[in-house]
């Protein structure tokens, strides 16, 4: 499943551009909200998002914000199927997962690179998605880290073995040249940002990622 992150999209046609990526095969808008603290970058959020009207397959939020109790309601009010929140960002992320899920959202929770999988493994019976990060939140992009993809190999043991229904998913440096990689590594859902906002055809680059999933997968059998 793609995940098309907007930060790398023409803001000046965001709407435009929405409706373009979905329609070349995007199964998600993935929004990436920053505010200048937990991350060095500043985007857009709730009344920008809502002023785009209703999008034509469903959102997920990631925050990339301090203090994202304050957010949950506003995100789950326009929409989001998924909230995700970072692991480093509260000192009571059990009451924060059940707060997003009490909104009647899917619960992800993030994980920067630097963060070892224990940070998440005692609340996993109260998480939808786990988020592992492939680089330094804040900018589209970057290189991805390829050291996380161990991390993300334990991660899908953890999940596994844990018998909870989690989507495991990664952000950051995904294109069509490394995403069979990431696949391997146990990665159900991809977000990719500049890997496809920054090519020509929307259509054949997501094409082309969700067939480099499959023979991974296919390969991996
Ligand atoms: C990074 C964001 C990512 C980013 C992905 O802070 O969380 O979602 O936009 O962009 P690419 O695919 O360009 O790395
Ligand atoms: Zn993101």
């Amino acid at each position: 499943m793609i995940s098309a992150s907007i930060l790398s999209a023409d803001f000046s046609r965001l709407r435009e551009e929405i409706l373009n990526v979905v329609e070349a095969g995007a199964d998600r808008i993935h929004l990436d909200v920053m505010d200048g603290h937990f991350v060095p970058n500043l985007t857009f959020g709730p009344p920008v998002i809502r002023s785009l009207g209703k999008t034509p397959c469903p959102m997920d939020a990631h925050l990339m914000v301090e203090k994202p109790e304050a957010y949950i309601e506003p995100f789950a009010s326009i929409g989001c199927e998924v909230i995700t929140v970072h692991v480093e960002t509260t000192h009571h992320l059990h009451k924060l997962l059940s707060s997003i899920r009490e909104a009647g959202c899917m619960a992800g929770v993030s994980l920067n690179p630097a963060t070892p999988p224990v940070a998440i493994q005692p609340v996993l019976p109260f998480v939808d998605v786990i988020l592992v990060m492939t680089v330094n939140p804040g900018f589209g992009g970057q290189k991805i880290i390829p050291e996380v993809l161990d991390k993300t190999r334990e991660i899908r043991a953890m999940i596994d073995k844990s018998g909870f229904d989690i989507v495991l998913e990664v952000d950051g440096g995904i294109k069509v040249e490394n995403i069979a990689e990431v696949a391997r590594a146990g990665a159900a859902r991809f977000v990719v940002g500049s890997g496809i906002f920054k090519t020509s055809d929307y259509r054949t680059t997501i094409e082309t990622l969700k067939r480099n999933v499959a023979d991974a997968h296919a390969l991996s059998i």
